[in-house]
């Protein structure tokens, strides 16, 4: 094929890019480096889009008089793309960004079943072993695209509630069964000698549209707590989904980067359904049918609410705090206002960390990149299983705006749609303070037993107006013991 480039500029430049996307990820892993991290991603993805725009110039001589408007569409799309995405990086809210990824992902997921549409449509691929692979690629990628539009869905709060239908084991069986005989046929025809192009068109639509309806029906009856792993699943199939289409195109560049999101996602998934303490396969399966009946347990006690100053005044005199972030920390924006009141209580002398529960908000890392952007020394932060020990030796446990990963139906309610997933064990801590702005439930919509017991009481408001309140009410202590004024 004609290049506007030299064969050697494209594959250097290539190679910069995926080295790019590598080393990006590498320093995304720490949050000191993440931020460079992504710059140096996005500096990749930009070499890779205009090696790709050049690409134009290497038409087929033959269809060389539709060049102007091709170029066009390209520009039009770029505009469109890089616009839109400019405009939902500034706006969108941080508790939205959950569903913006899902969107981004399901792009994803359907920009590869649109390079295999491409392919099968235009009767470009050729040999049983690369039209297997454009087959399976564009099942994975559709599959990803209408399955990210449910997450997307239930994530916005347009689907409330898992959708269960009996026998729905069997009906995703059957539709799975159906897209491979569909698949095989159409390999087993063209590799007989028949057209891609012409003779099965019908057939490739057919194949699309059970890849879509199999996406809905996988997604649709997971929900609650067990939305991290299936996002994250997703992000493995869009990965896996590029790479193999790049395979077919014979881009190196799209192979490693669908590579590395693919094991990304596989890696996130891991850590997901460890999270959860649940096995990938009871998630992605074991909801299809009926909904189990959650009894609800038992809750014993009552709630017990508590004016914002004093329970803020009760934590300046404490010895140590352990404050555990949740979804309605960002929903309220209340970070900032959060590291001001720790930073009092550090000045009088009391010892505070945060405890991160790896699905707390809505999306991976939500409250690490929430409290770093208050400025929180990572050093304060600690992980499950490093802070759990802590909290039966601890004077406070403050649970601000979270709820399902505090609830200890988790450790004791057989029936409760999040048993056996480890939670913070913030219910053992000496005394806990709940803030939030009233009853509701927290995701996965069931009672939180924490709330009632003995050692709770509840401060009710928007996170950040309490914490306004709790400021207030420790700066008019005045100074802290041994004459730290109390800024
Ligand atoms: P949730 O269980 O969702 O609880 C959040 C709580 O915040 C609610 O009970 C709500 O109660 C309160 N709240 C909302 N806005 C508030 C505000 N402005 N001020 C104060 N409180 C406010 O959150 P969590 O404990 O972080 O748990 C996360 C849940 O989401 C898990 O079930 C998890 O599985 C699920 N999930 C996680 C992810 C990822 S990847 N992290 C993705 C999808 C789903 P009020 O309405 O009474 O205020």
């Amino acid at each position: 094929m004609f290049t506007f480039l030299p064969p050697y500029v494209v594959f250097a430049t290539d190679l910069v890019a995926a080295f790019l996307f590598l080393f990006g990820l590498k320093r995304m892993a720490s949050p000191v480096t993440a931020s460079s991290g992504i710059s140096y991603a996005g500096v990749g993805m930009l070499a890779a889009v205009v090696v790709s725009f050049l690409y134009c110039f290497g038409v087929d001589p033959a269809a060389r008089s539709q060049l102007g408007t091709n170029i066009v569409l390209v520009l039009l799309a770029l505009l469109l793309g890089a616009g839109i995405a400019w405009w939902a990086g500034k706006k969108v809210a941080m508790t939205a960004m959950p569903q913006m990824v899902a969107l981004y992902n399901g792009m994803g997921g359907g920009a590869a079943a649109g390079i295999a549409a491409m392919e099968l449509f235009g009767g470009k691929t050729h040999g049983g072993r690369e039209l297997s692979v454009t087959l399976l690629g564009a099942l994975i990628g559709t599959v990803s695209l209408s399955g990210s539009c449910i997450a997307w869905a239930k994530l916005q709060g347009v689907i409330k509630k898992p959708l269960h239908i009996g026998g729905q084991q069997v009906i995703n069986g059957a539709v799975m069964l159906a897209i491979v005989a569909v698949g095989g046929y159409v390999v087993f025809t063209v590799h007989g000698g028949a057209e891609l192009a012409t003779a099965m068109p019908g057939w490739i639509w057919v194949f699309f549209a059970g890849a879509f309806l199999f996406g809905l029906l996988m997604a649709l009856p997971i929900g609650g707590a067990d939305m991290p792993v299936l996002i994250s699943v997703y992000n493995a199939c869009t990965g896996l989904a590029v790479g193999l289409e790049g395979y077919v195109l014979k881009n190196p560049l799209l192979m490693i980067a669908g590579m590395v999101v693919g094991a990304a996602g596989l890696l996130l998934t891991e850590l997901m359904a460890k999270a959860m303490n649940r096995s990938v396969a009871k998630v992605l399966f074991a909801h299809f049918g009926p909904a189990p009946a959650h009894k609800g347990g038992t809750i014993v006690g009552s709630l017990k609410p508590c004016q914002a100053s004093d329970a803020g005044i009760f934590m300046r005199y404490a010895k140590s705090v352990i404050i555990v972030p949740g979804y309605g920390l960002a929903v309220s924006q209340g970070q900032q206002k959060l590291y001001e009141f720790v930073k009092l209580l550090q000045a009088a002398g009391v010892g505070v960390k945060f405890a991160i529960h790896p699905v707390a908000g809505r999306m991976p890392g939500q409250m690490d990149v929430l409290l770093a952007e208050a400025g929180v020394p990572y050093d304060m932060i600690f992980q499950l299983e490093d802070i759990n020990p802590d909290f039966a030796t601890t004077d406070v446990a403050l649970v601000i705006g979270a709820n399902d990963v505090v609830n200890p139906a988790a450790r004791t309610d057989k029936s409760s749609p999040i048993y056996g997933m480890p939670i913070l064990n913030a219910d053992q801590a000496k005394k806990v303070y709940v803030i939030k702005r009233g009853d509701g439930k927290g995701y996965a919509g069931i009672v939180n037993a924490l709330f009632y017991a003995p050692n709770c009481q509840m401060v009710y408001g928007d996170a950040q107006a309490v914490l306004v309140q709790m400021i207030t009410a420790v700066r008019g202590l005045g100074a802290a013991p041994g004459g730290k004024a109390q800024k």
